[in-house]
């Protein structure tokens, strides 16, 4: 069982912006948290302890992301191929977003967060379906930062369910092919109605996207960091934004 601890938001106010203003700050973040296991192991810590700390640092995460004026946060919290792990882990991993809002979810409300979650429902236990859904519907008024779990999400499902979808539409006559448009499959997508990734970040020192939302990053810019995810806190986001805000962005045209 996971220790049960008091809210961390009010206890991490003390989270400050950065000395530099940022001018150009990505609207939307999207985060592939990787390195919780290796956290773990470094520390000869069982691997779901650097989960339980991975969650932690959701948190931290959230709050600076809030600060800084991002809009959008995405995060990678299981891939459909995270089903592969041994049971136990899988088992403590879907426990951890009941836990997490148990925790949080009333501060969330009250800070006007959005919550979001991006996969298929179809599959995970009902105790996980059920916390999200309830933080969904709780916190579907708010219009400060919208945070987006990536739960039980692989890009290659959702662009093919998005295929089939388009498909049956085909079909059944309404709709013709050549009146496809991306911005069609973007409204088809899991993200439907978020905007595209401005940034990516991967922690752990790895340099892969994983099956992560494929569709949508075609432009977004990438920041990868050798920490590991439960070490991951508001300076390594500054510096990510930071050097974001530097970049100079040309979606294949030229400046
Ligand atoms: C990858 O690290 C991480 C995951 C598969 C799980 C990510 C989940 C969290 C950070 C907690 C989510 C919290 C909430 C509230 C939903 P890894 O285990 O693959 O690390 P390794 O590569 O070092 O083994």
């Amino acid at each position: 069982m996971i220790k049960r601890v008091r809210s961390w938001w009010k206890r991490e106010e003390k989270i400050e912006p950065p000395e530099r203003s940022i001018d150009n700050v990505p609207e939307h973040v999207a985060i592939i948290m990787d390195g919780n296991g290796r956290w773990a192991k470094r520390q000869g810590l069982p691997r779901i302890i650097g989960h339980q700390n991975g969650m932690k640092a959701v948190k931290r995460t959230t709050i600076a992301a809030d600060k800084l004026g991002i809009k959008y946060l995405t995060l990678y919290a299981f891939s459909t191929e995270n089903w592969k792990r041994p049971k136990d882990e899988v088992d403590f991993l879907m426990r951890l977003p009941q836990e997490f809002l148990a925790i949080e979810l009333d501060e969330l409300v009250e800070k006007n967060v959005q919550v979001r979650m991006m996969g298929d429902r179809e599959g995970l236990p009902s105790h996980t379906v059920k916390a999200m859904e309830e933080a969904v519907r709780r916190t579907e008024t708010n219009d400060g930062l919208v945070l987006n779990f990536a739960l039980n999400y692989g890009s290659r499902k959702e662009i093919t369910d998005c295929m089939r979808e388009l498909g049956r539409k085909i079909e059944a006559g309404a709709l013709n092919p050549e009146d496809i448009t991306p911005e069609m499959l973007d409204r088809h997508m899991l993200s439907g109605g978020l905007p595209d990734p401005d940034l990516i970040i991967r922690t752990s020192g790895e340099m892969r996207v994983s099956n992560f939302m494929l569709w949508q990053m075609a432009y977004s810019e990438m920041w990868f960091t050798d920490i590991y995810w439960p070490d991951f806190n508001e300076h390594y986001l500054y510096e990510a934004v930071a050097e974001y805000s530097r970049r100079t962005r040309r979606y294949g045209g030229l400046t």
